[in-house]
């Protein structure tokens, strides 16, 4: 910002936006802290200075044949030439209430199975505004029945592929260009066995309609932008994946990231044999009290060749086998981000309410010698939820160029405003400050719709342009006819991308705030 940018942000002009420099630099030190106040409303607020726009909303047709899935979450962008980009966008789950109907039908299955898994779609940026290019032949469903390989030499289940991918929450984009896209709470649709014979009921009843094994889900999905071309990674092991954020060690190594979005669940590693494939390699379980990476390989750990017959059985139950070798219970890592100033990764803890952690943190894990491929890491809290910051439950995460942390929140839909978290109004878009007046405070920029979440904080190239999903709107609603919120259109609410654009935006991307 210049000087008379930043007399105009202040609200000054004439006379005054020409103080000397001096007075001119004092007033930058008590530059005041932008601040949305908390809010209940059922409408997508933004502080002044940030303006959104819709860019592509359930149910849009993206080509002849199909169309814009539900719950729209993760957001990665794939650079074309100038101007254009392929987004791959997650859809994570449905609500039968909007999508189909409460009573279970193979009809309504059907429907569903169309509304899960991820998008491709190429947009483009005429005139500074970005807009869907209809019809073009990158934009491609992948949902709950389409087919998907895995990359790993032995069946699992009796199957070298699996019908379809859902639980799609987060995911990463691969340093050679391809997207992740991580399989969460895949029990909601097909339920869970466990080794010992315990099962888990799926919440939406598919299982009933189409048998299917629980264990061809739970993966992390790794999808070729321009064709759409799928392969479930075995090799980083299988449980309710939030994301998979990848670096390279300094050796050139791939190293992958991901953590289990379960109270007390574990945060995982896994090192590449390669430096442009994930189907080869070695997985690890976090333990915070030694500060190691733990191997979850069978031929360096006794007890899980006492315990498990093989590798592949290790990998579809590693929850269990990171439990046998120690690994660190957490309050449910989620999101996953490389800190651009230092290198460190930064893991969002959204909350452990059977713990009494209602507010979460982000965790900061400090790699030995700076290097992704270490074994040894320390590690403290970076930044803490609760009252002083002013906002709780935090989940997706995205760094600016200046290394400013954009984060969402992730309050469920019957809690907000209620309990432990009465005052933190709907779930927010936030960034924290890491330079200037206002480094280490954090501001609330936008406030979503009634029982929505924002997720899938998404930078286009240039930073011009913040990316990000609005998810279940109207979550709660029991009726179509209804519904508890009406975003963005009126009626029915419908999840969601948005575009967010604006001087603000700017000024915060380029350290000017
Ligand atoms: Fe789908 Fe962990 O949020
Ligand atoms: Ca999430
Ligand atoms: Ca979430």
């Amino acid at each position: 910002m210049n000087r008379r940018e930043f007399m105009q942000f202040l609200g000054v002009s004439g006379v005054a936006a020409t103080l000397p420099l001096e007075l001119y630099s004092k007033t930058l030190k008590k530059a005041p802290l932008p601040h949305l106040a908390p809010s209940v409303e059922d409408r997508l607020i933004t502080l002044d200075g940030l303006n959104h726009k819709v860019l592509i909303r359930w149910g849009d047709q993206i080509n002849k044949t199909e169309k814009f899935g539900f719950n729209n979450d993760f957001i990665a962008f794939h650079p074309l030439e100038k101007n254009r980009g392929i987004l791959w966008i997650n859809h994570e789950y449905v609500n039968p209430v909007f999508c189909s109907q409460i009573e279970r039908t193979k009809e309504a299955v059907d429907t569903e199975l169309k509304e899960v898994g991820g998008s491709l779609i190429e947009i483009q940026n005429e005139n500074g505004s970005w807009s869907v290019v209809k019809n073009s032949s990158f934009n491609r469903r992948v949902d709950g029945n389409t087919k998907i390989p895995f990359a790993w030499d032995e069946e699992i289940k009796n199957s070298d592929f699996a019908l379809g991918t859902m639980g799609n929450c987060a995911g990463g984009y691969t340093p050679w260009g391809t997207f992740l896209t991580c399989e969460e709470n895949y029990d909601m649709f097909w339920g869970d066995k466990l080794r010992d014979g315990t099962t888990k009921k799926s919440w939406f009843n598919w299982d009933k309609i189409y048998p299917r094994s629980p264990q061809h889900y739970g993966w992390v999905v790794e999808i070729e932008p321009k064709t759409g071309k799928s392969k479930k990674l075995i090799s980083l092991g299988r449980f309710a994946h939030e994301c998979a954020a990848v670096a390279k060690a300094k050796n050139g190594l791939a190293v992958a990231y991901s953590g289990d979005d379960t109270n007390d669940e574990h945060l995982y590693k896994f090192i590449s044999k390669t430096s442009d494939s994930l189907e080869r390699g070695k997985l690890y379980v976090a333990s915070l009290e030694k500060g190691e990476w733990i191997s979850l390989d069978r031929e360096d750990q006794p007890i899980l060749r006492e315990k498990f017959k093989d590798q592949t059985e290790i990998l579809i139950y590693a929850r269990e086998a990171a439990k046998l070798v120690g690994a660190t219970p957490l309050a449910r890592p989620e999101d996953i981000e490389f800190d651009p100033l230092t290198g460190n990764v930064l893991v969002a803890l959204t909350n452990n309410k059977p713990k009494g952690d209602y507010h979460g943190s982000i965790l900061k894990i400090v790699e030995k010698d700076g290097d992704y491929g270490s074994l040894k890491f320390s590690h403290e809290v970076f930044l803490q939820g609760g009252k002083k910051h002013g906002f709780a439950a935090p989940d997706n995460m995205v760094f600016d160029k200046t290394g400013n942390l954009w984060f969402t929140t992730d309050i469920a839909g019957g809690e907000i405003d209620k309990g432990a978290y009465k005052g933190y109004g709907n779930n927010s878009l936030f960034v924290f400050i890491r330079s200037g007046a206002h480094a280490g405070k954090v501001i609330r920029l936008a406030s979503a719709p009634r029982e929505a979440e924002f997720t899938g904080p998404c930078f286009s190239p240039d930073f011009k342009t913040l990316f990000l999903s609005v998810q279940h709107p109207g979550e709660e609603s029991k009726s179509k006819e209804n519904p508890t919120s009406n975003w963005p259109d009126g009626g029915m609410p419908r999840p969601a991308v948005i575009t967010l654009e604006g001087p603000l935006l700017d000024q915060i991307v380029e350290g000017k705030i």
